[in-house]
């Protein structure tokens, strides 16, 4: 995760942030002193109890396949972006495969995509 205080007065976007890893990476950010930490998640492997609660933690119920959805988080200007969003593998991804492909991959090109413009690097 870097240096333990590259975090304090930052605002970190979490993709997937109600899932096991974010649940956990969006607490440690939040004790690290993070500004605001953004948990974007449609709840769909997820419960909405399960997301740690703080004053510097705020919770966007959807989905990273949907662009005004990104907009709206990205409008939080963040420093940091964690992509966590993800379909439980393993049969799933044999089942759904086109799904499983666009929200692990597909989305990536997008959510990078407006946090090189937000960073004016493109
Ligand atoms: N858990 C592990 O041991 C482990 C190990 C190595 C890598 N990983 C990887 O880390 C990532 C997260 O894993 P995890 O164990 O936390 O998975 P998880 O299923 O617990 O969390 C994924 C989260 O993504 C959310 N999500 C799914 N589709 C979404 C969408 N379209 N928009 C917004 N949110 C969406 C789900 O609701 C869930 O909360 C995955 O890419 C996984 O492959 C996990």
């Amino acid at each position: 995760m870097g240096t333990e205080n590259e975090y304090e007065g930052k605002v970190v976007l979490v993709t997937g942030g109600a899932g096991c890893i974010g649940t956990n990476l969006c607490k440690k950010l939040a004790e690290l002193g993070a500004e605001k930490v953004v948990i974007l998640d449609d709840l769909s492997s997820a419960y909405e109890w399960n997301i740690p609660r703080a004053d510097n933690i705020s919770f966007v119920h959807g989905s990273i396949l949907d662009d005004e959805m990104l907009k709206r988080v990205y409008k939080e200007k963040p420093d940091y972006v964690f992509h966590l969003a993800a379909h439980f593998a393993n049969q799933n991804s044999v089942d759904n495969p086109a799904e499983v492909k666009t929200t692990r991959f597909h989305k990536i090109d997008t959510t990078l995509f407006l946090f090189c413009k937000k960073e004016n690097l493109c």
